[in-house]
This record gives C-alpha cells, structure tokens and sequence, in this order.
C-alpha cells in the first residue's frame, strides 16, 4: 500500500478519511456513489498513476462495511476455502461454494465491482469449461469479472473468456492452485523465473486480461512488470511499486493467527472479539444481559 494517511493506525470511521478527500466522481477509490465501477475505470486509474486497494470479501455484510468505505473492488478469492471454510489450502472449494458467497458478496455491494475467482479445476481442462464456469458466476452470483491463475497455460481460456464478454483478472506469481508443484508458499520469480513472469505478463495484456494479481514476487520484478504492461498490477507480497495492493480481509483485521510477512494488521478484531463474546457469557451467567432495555413489555 501507499503511505498515505488512511494506511496509519487503526481508527473509527469518524478519523477515517471522508470520500470525497479522495477525488470525486474521477477517483476509483473513494469516489462518489451511484453507480458501479467498471474494468474502465480501472484502466483509467492506470492513465492517471492513481494507486487503489482491493480486499476479498465473501459475505453481504462485510462486502457492505467495505462498499460503503469506498473500496473499488471486491474479490470473491478462492482464500474463502482456508477463511470460510477452514481446509489448508485452496484445492477444496468448489463451484457452487463460491457462488454462494459470490452472491452474497453482489447483494451487499452496490459500487464496487464484484471479482469472483474460479477455483482449482474449473477452467484449466478446456475454453468451453472455463466459459461455462464463468458464465455460471454472471449469470447464478451477478460477478462483474472472474479471477484465474497462471500464464501462458492459460491464454486460451483468458482470449475466450473476454472475447465472449467475460472481463478477466489475471493471477502470476504464488499462485496458490499451485502450491503442490510449488513445493510449498514460496516467494516466485527468482532468477530466470523472473523473465517467464514478465512474458506471461505481457502475454495475458495481448490475450485481454484487465488487471494482474502478482503474489509473493521480489519488489524489482512486479516494478518491471508493472513499467511493462498498461493493465494495472495488483501487489500481494510484492512490494509499493504495483497499481493497486490486495489484502484477505481476515488478515488486515488481526482475524489470522499466523499471517505472513506481507500483511499489515490495522485492526485486532480477533481481540476484539474475544472480548465481546468473554462479556457476553459473564453477563449471562451473572444474569446482567438481558437488562430492561432488551426487554419487551
Ligand atoms: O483468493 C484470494 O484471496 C486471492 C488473493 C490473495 C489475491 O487470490
């Protein structure tokens, strides 16, 4: 993220900046209700050298608290599986978990524009397959884009799925569908690695891709692949140089035990929490809660 004043300490929505601080209808985030925003928009934002944030969100409630703080784009990730669901890695969730929440995420939101990932073995057999997962989440959650990780294994799907009107968010880098052939969660990119990713990026830019996602890559890399594409680069692990930086919102909450090294806490609601729900079973045992004031007549 950039230094600017809303990346400080953690505060209430009154010390939060007020939209308007950050352009008007021109400004992608923070910019004035009314309407969503578009893979335009974002474009633009490139143009003009604006930095933007994205976080994951996978429910009506969450997505609206980030909706209404002026975030320009929602994603549905595939971290739902870990998050939401509670499995070690993101292999498990399906289709149909995704949607789901996908369409919570829409329901809640009204300018952001809803990104939805398409989980592992969903698009990589063939063009028809990701198409048909795809239109799923347009058609059954309302997604305004979908998400898919790799590089020129995925050229194909990418130049279907845009040419049959289906924006598309690309994802090099950790991609962590690949975490078996990985080995692990390990920085990417290294080496002559480094030279693939930029091809891949410059390819996935020719196929249509609107934005890139690069995860856990060294800061000079994602600077060159963001000098060379004019599609926006979104940062996770990768440094200050990106267009734009991507958090799971459980992670800058202070909700992950264990988070990596890339992420900045700005809330400890898992303390939070812990309070609140410490107090609400003294007062039940000690019969304080309910009081008058929760009590109907
Ligand atoms: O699934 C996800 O949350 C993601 C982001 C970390 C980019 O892919």
């Amino acid at each position: 993220m950039s230094s600017t004043a809303h990346n400080s300490a953690p505060g209430s929505a009154a010390d939060a900046p007020s939209l308007d601080q950050y352009g008007g209808p021109a400004g992608l985030y923070g910019g004035k209700p009314g309407r969503r925003v578009t893979v335009r928009d974002i474009a633009l934002a490139k143009e003009r050298g604006e930095k933007w944030p994205m976080v994951t969100a996978y429910d009506a409630m969450t997505a609206r608290v980030f909706d209404e703080a002026g975030i320009p784009v929602l994603l549905v990730g595939d971290s739902a599986a870990m998050v939401v669901f509670g499995y070690d890695s993101t292999l498990p969730v399906t289709v149909d978990d995704l949607i789901s929440l996908t369409a919570a995420v829409v329901r809640g939101s009204s300018r952001a524009l809803v990104v939805a990932d398409l989980p592992f073995g969903s698009y990589q057999a063939s063009t028809q397959q990701a198409l048909e997962t795809a239109a799923r989440f347009m058609k059954v959650a309302g997604a305004h884009a979908v998400k898919l990780e790799g590089g020129r294994r995925v050229l194909p799907q990418v130049e279907a799925l845009v040419s049959a009107g289906v924006p598309v968010m690309a994802h090099l880098g950790l991609t962590p569908q690949s975490v078996n052939v990985f080995g692990g969660y390990r920085v990417q990119g290294r080496g002559q690695s480094g030279e693939e990713l930029v091809a891949d990026a410059k390819d996935l830019e020719r196929a249509g891709a609107f934005a890139i996602v690069l995860e856990c890559v060294p800061t000079d890399l994602a600077e060159r692949v963001t000098t060379s594409v004019s599609i926006p680069t979104i940062g996770i692990g990768a440094g200050g140089s990106t267009d734009a930086q991507v958090l799971v919102w459980q992670d800058l909450m202070g909700l992950t035990r264990t988070p990596a090294k890339f992420v900045k806490k700005y809330a400890d609601l898992a303390s939070d929490m812990d309070r609140a729900v410490r107090t609400f079973a003294h007062e039940v045992a000690s019969g304080t809660f309910p009081g008058p004031e929760h009590t109907y007549n």
